[in-house]
């Protein structure tokens, strides 16, 4: 058995255990990490092109303005490197590099994602841009590859965009960047997107959008159990959800049964039974106050250096410390 297909079994087996504990549960729910297989990549792509979904604009925005004011909080010596977690199509990123290449900072730069697919466009589109880049792109899992880090000789900035830490209750959050700083030397930094509360209707748009292509990202769960795991959900027998309760920050998101259902998961050996309008939570997108984002990284073991906002405050790109 290759390494390749080892992983591959573990990865699907923590699928279906996940998915059975989920659909199992009194209040029933899937982990929304699930959603990103090829299609589910492919529909979040859209919803970043959404004009609806603020946040891509918003951190584009502040990496493309700010660049400058970035660079110069880090106060790093030359050369560092910028390790980023989960660099997908690295669209954003790519304005900070292009800014240090221009101006001759000597920078590593070490995209890490699960998609071997995305790492090569990633590296192929950067090498024809940005020839002078030193670009080292790893694929895998984060924890793993960034042990290598304490071993570096090279201060390091790790990035966090995107606004994912927002998909993470309150308490895997901390669990989190207590992982990240773990992995970090006393003075690497970390810039990490917030998607900040704002005009409550602003937020609702984002995510209860009219075109329903977060309700095909949502349902495409359904679709991926029903490949992965033999199962025979009727995906028009579901609708979806999502609202944004202003007080708390956070945007749920819902799958509705929209009859009395039993769904057969074959690989499993498993039925589950669904009553008329009964819910699936699938998903947890906290936006944050600034006083929130002081607040954890309090909480984690790091300095705030600087919030960097786009002009409308939708976002904050937020610079962390990792202190002795
Ligand atoms: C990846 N993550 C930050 C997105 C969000 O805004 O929570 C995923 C998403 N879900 C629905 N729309 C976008």
């Amino acid at each position: 058995m290759t390494k390749n297909s080892a992983l591959d079994i573990e990865m699907k087996n923590t699928f279906a255990k996940d998915v059975l504990k989920g659909l199992t549960a009194k209040n029933k729910h899937l982990p929304s990490k699930y959603f990103y297989d090829d299609n589910g990549s492919r529909i979040f792509q859209e919803i970043m092109n959404m004009p609806e979904y603020y946040p891509t604009d918003a951190e584009f925005e502040i990496l493309s303005m700010q660049s400058k004011q970035i660079y110069e909080a880090l106060k790093f010596s030359e050369p560092f490197n910028i390790i980023e977690l989960g660099a997908g199509d690295g669209f954003k990123t790519f304005k900070l590099l292009e800014y240090l290449v221009n101006h001759n900072v000597d920078v590593h730069y070490i995209p890490i994602d699960i998609s071997q697919e995305a790492m090569d466009l990633l590296s192929n589109r950067l090498t024809e841009k940005l020839p002078s880049l030193k670009i080292h792109p790893k694929v895998g899992d984060y924890f793993e590859i960034l042990k290598g880090n304490l071993e570096s000789d090279y201060p390091s900035l790790l990035l966090f965009l995107g606004g994912n830490i927002g998909n993470y209750q309150e308490d895997k959050a901390k669990e989190l960047l207590h992982l990240f700083n773990k992995s970090m030397k006393v003075g690497d930094k970390l810039l990490i997107g917030f998607d900040l509360k704002k005009n409550p209707i602003i937020i609702h748009n984002a995510y209860y959008d009219a075109h329903g292509i977060t309700k095909r990202f949502n349902l495409n769960l359904l679709i991926r159990i029903n490949r992965e795991l033999d199962a025979d959900f009727k995906i028009d027998d579901f609708d979806f959800y999502s609202y944004y309760n202003p007080t708390t920050g956070n945007v749920k998101s819902y799958l509705v049964s929209l009859r009395k259902q039993t769904v057969e998961l074959k690989t499993l050996n498993k039925s589950i039974d669904f009553d008329y309008d009964e819910l699936i939570w699938t998903e947890l997108s906290k936006k944050y106050a600034i006083e929130e984002i002081h607040n954890l990284a309090k909480q984690t073991d790091f300095v705030l250096n600087s919030n960097f906002l786009d002009c409308k405050h939708y976002f904050a790109d937020s610079l962390w410390e990792k202190m002795a």
